[in-house]
């Protein structure tokens, strides 16, 4: 029987290097080696992150293939992030992949991060379902650097719905969080600290946008302005609600972004939905999601596993592997770019 190809993807596009092999669908080995400096600075650093990128990623490729027990030259194909993303680091995972490639004498598939996010559905058993969502569904990507709900009619037929005109959902959360005293990333620690909060106690401002686009930045200065007010006049303010303070934000993000889903529904009478990207870890967003899909026979949804929502390499070779299946290789010559551009 003829070898199943086996793909490597490797993910650069913001603070972590993700490396990852896959065969058949199935993940052989899946390394992050993540970037704790950027914790003290309440954001990525750019250039700190391409410099560690640089500095892991042989370390991450060389782990990736010792714990998939393989060696380097059965591996048929390397995919990797060529956006959109921080593009120093980007740049980091491209040089490796051309590189590699040429080394190799193996092709090269370029992976949009937002398709990739989407298609880790695609890994076998990768969301709580264990089964792959039929085309068309409707993709919820929500992450630290993007908002979208995208209509997917097939593996590469993608379209944009609506998009946030502002901040995206991981990086308003992560803005709150450092007022709320938290290090980024901040979206785990509000959901860590929700926990036993009464998310009814505070009511925030939900943001009015027509059609199927997001805006955070308005919630996002509701929150920041309430909890100044009242820091003002209570130091620990904060402290004695912060459970509360926690659940209630995380209760209107999570309506924020069901409340849009529904709209799509509406509009495109597709009633598949497929959560992704790193917000979608968040507990209170998932329960909503499946309380709101068991209203109905007709929905259906589908969540990542916790280890597929924030960037891995895994969604990067899978993508990989989907393309190298249907002869979708690139050159060496292609570039990298840093902002969303159609797919
Ligand atoms: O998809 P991702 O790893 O990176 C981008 O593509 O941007 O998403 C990172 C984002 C961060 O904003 C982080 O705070 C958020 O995902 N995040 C969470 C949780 N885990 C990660 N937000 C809320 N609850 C979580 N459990
Ligand atoms: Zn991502």
């Amino acid at each position: 029987m003829k070898k199943k190809p086996i793909i490597i993807g490797i993910e650069t596009s913001c603070d972590d290097t993700g490396v990852s092999i896959i065969q058949d669908k199935n993940v052989l080995s899946n390394i992050i080696i993540p970037q704790k400096i950027h914790k003290k600075y309440g954001g990525v650093v750019p250039e700190l992150a391409s410099r560690l990128h640089d500095k892991n990623i042989t370390k991450a490729v060389q782990k990736a293939i010792v714990s998939a027990k393989i060696n380097k030259n059965q591996i048929d194909a390397i995919s990797f992030t060529l956006g959109p993303g921080l593009i120093g680091s980007l740049l980091v995972g491209a040089s490796f992949a051309k590189s590699f490639s040429m080394g190799l004498g193996i092709p090269l598939l370029t992976v949009n991060h937002i398709q990739a996010h989407i298609l880790s559905h695609f890994i076998k058993n990768a969301n709580i379902n264990n089964s792959y969502p039929k085309f068309p569904f409707l993709g919820l990507v929500m992450s630290g650097g993007h908002t979208q709900i995208i209509e997917v009619n097939d593996f590469f037929k993608m379209k944009i719905l609506g998009s946030t005109l502002d901040d995206s959902v991981g990086e308003t959360l992560d803005k709150i969080a450092i007022i709320l005293g938290f290090h980024y990333p901040g979206g785990p620690m509000i959901e860590f600290f929700s926990k036993n909060g009464n998310n009814e106690k505070f009511i925030f401002s939900k943001p009015i946008v027509n059609g199927l686009n997001f805006s955070f930045s308005g919630f996002k200065s509701d929150v920041l302005q309430f909890i100044k007010k009242k820091l003002k006049k209570n130091t620990f303010f904060v402290k004695q609600n912060l459970s509360d303070i926690c659940a209630s934000i995380q209760k209107i993000t999570a309506e924020i972004l069901l409340e849009k889903v529904q709209k799509a529904i509406l509009k495109t009478d597709i009633f598949r939905i497929v959560l992704a990207g790193g917000v979608s870890a968040n507990s209170e967003i998932r329960r909503i999601f499946i309380s709101f899909a068991k209203k109905n026979k007709k929905y259906e949804i589908f969540i990542p596993k916790k280890k597929y929502t924030t960037d891995n390499g895994a969604m990067i070779a899978i993508t990989g592997l989907l393309k190298y299946e249907r002869n979708l290789f690139d050159s060496i010559h292609v570039s990298s770019y840093s902002k969303f551009k159609t797919f």
